[in-house]
């Protein structure tokens, strides 16, 4: 079984100062005491302010609401036909625009708004609420991209994505080729238009190599090669756990650390959250095996029993469907364990953020999802 392998974080947070003035009384002149009366009065004021700006800033998120949100950022940023070269393109934004669950955009969101109130710096903070969309954008096209070149007659030959034709079903084999490239080059074309929002931000330096790197030869694509070179093998238990960690974990892995770090989470906390969404990572691919067996192809939108039919060995096979199942419980329970404990860590009493329950939600439900 997995080693949850935690460290202990150092909390470094200081006192809130709570300042109580004690209203001297002095016997001198009324019209002194007069002038503090206001001034309360003000200060009441002002606080009463305060409460209804948090009120309004508090207003209700629903999931819904996030969602339509993720879906603007995500078609905003498609690329425009030129004239030439729009074969290509058309099949890039087919492919998004199928639509799809948008986890992993959804997860960088939700773990950034939950975090972000501990950015003390406001301008900075206004900088990142942009430039997240960028990586936003950038995360789902990578995502894309991954499931073009996955359902490729020399990968897994699959004739049906998010409820339509597979790409290379649609658009051709080389198009689909193309267009997995486009959509990967465009994802850093993207992500780098961050900065123009926040010039030499050194947290959006740190974002851009963990979106280089996360879904890269020690990411994903090293997960999806072992992933091929095994199949119509039996793989180890060690190989298998390599496979999902890299080619499934490191996206959503990819995903909340460049949330997180936007946020200005580092340290024993970003770990925190990189394991957690190791866990919704492993948890997410078994559910996808467990679906491929006992999924409804119009629901999931993509053919079941391709597993079978590829020859490929997943945790289903090895453990059963059962065993499978707590499996994806057991690993969601202890990423929600972890998001509570940085949570905790980084705001200290605060209570719990609309997104982080958000966020919590999304992934219990992922839990059992039926697509
Ligand atoms: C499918 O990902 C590939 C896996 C890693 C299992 P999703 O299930 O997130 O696919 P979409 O984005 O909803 O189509
Ligand atoms: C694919 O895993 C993971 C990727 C990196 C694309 P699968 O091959 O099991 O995903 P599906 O079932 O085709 O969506
Ligand atoms: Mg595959
Ligand atoms: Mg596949
Ligand atoms: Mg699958």
């Amino acid at each position: 079984m997995e080693d949850t392998s935690e460290k202990k974080s150092s909390k470094g947070s200081k006192g809130t100062s709570d300042k109580k003035s004690t209203a001297k009384k002095s016997t001198a002149k009324k019209a002194s005491e007069k002038k503090s009366a206001s001034k309360k009065a003000s200060d009441k004021k002002g606080a009463a302010k305060k409460t209804s700006e948090k009120k309004t800033s508090e207003k209700k998120v629903t999931a819904k609401a996030v969602g339509e949100y993720i879906e603007k950022v995500v078609l905003d940023a498609m690329p425009e036909a030129d004239g030439m070269s729009d074969k290509v393109r058309d099949a890039m934004v087919y492919a998004v625009e199928a639509g799809g669950k948008r986890v992993r955009p959804t997860l960088m969101y939700l773990t950034y708004k939950g975090f972000s109130e501990k950015l003390a710096d406001k301008s900075l903070r206004k900088k990142h609420d942009k430039a997240i969309e960028s990586f936003i954008a950038a995360i789902e096209m990578i995502h894309t991209y991954s499931l073009i070149h996955d359902d490729l007659p020399a990968l897994d030959n699959d004739s049906m994505r998010r409820g339509k034709p597979t790409v290379h079903t649609a658009f051709g084999e080389d198009i689909a080729i193309l267009a997995g490239d486009g959509l990967l080059n465009y994802a850093y074309e993207t992500a780098a238009k961050s900065f123009i929002v926040s010039p030499g931000d050194t947290d959006l330096e740190k974002a851009l190599l963990i979106l280089a790197s996360k879904p890269g030869l020690y990411g994903m694509l090293g997960g999806q090669t072992l992933d091929v070179v095994l199949t119509g093998t039996e793989p180890t238990k060690e190989q298998l756990s390599y496979i999902y960690s890299n080619k499934t974990a490191a996206l959503l892995e990819c995903a909340v650390t460049i949330g997180a770090t936007l946020a200005g989470i580092s340290g024993d906390n970003l770990d925190k959250l990189q394991n957690a969404a190791y866990y919704v990572g492993m948890a997410f691919q078994v559910q996808d095996d467990i679906l491929d067996v006992t999924g409804d192809k119009d629901v999931l939108g993509k053919d079941v029993s391709q597993d079978e039919k590829n020859g490929k060995v997943t945790f289903v096979t090895i453990y059963g469907l059962e065993k499978a199942a707590e499996y994806v419980r057991q690993a969601s329970e202890l990423a929600i364990g972890l998001i509570d404990e940085a949570y905790n860590n980084v705001m200290k009493d605060a209570a719990d953020n609309q997104y982080i329950k958000l966020l919590k939600d999304m992934i219990i439900k992922l839990i059992t999802r039926e697509k």
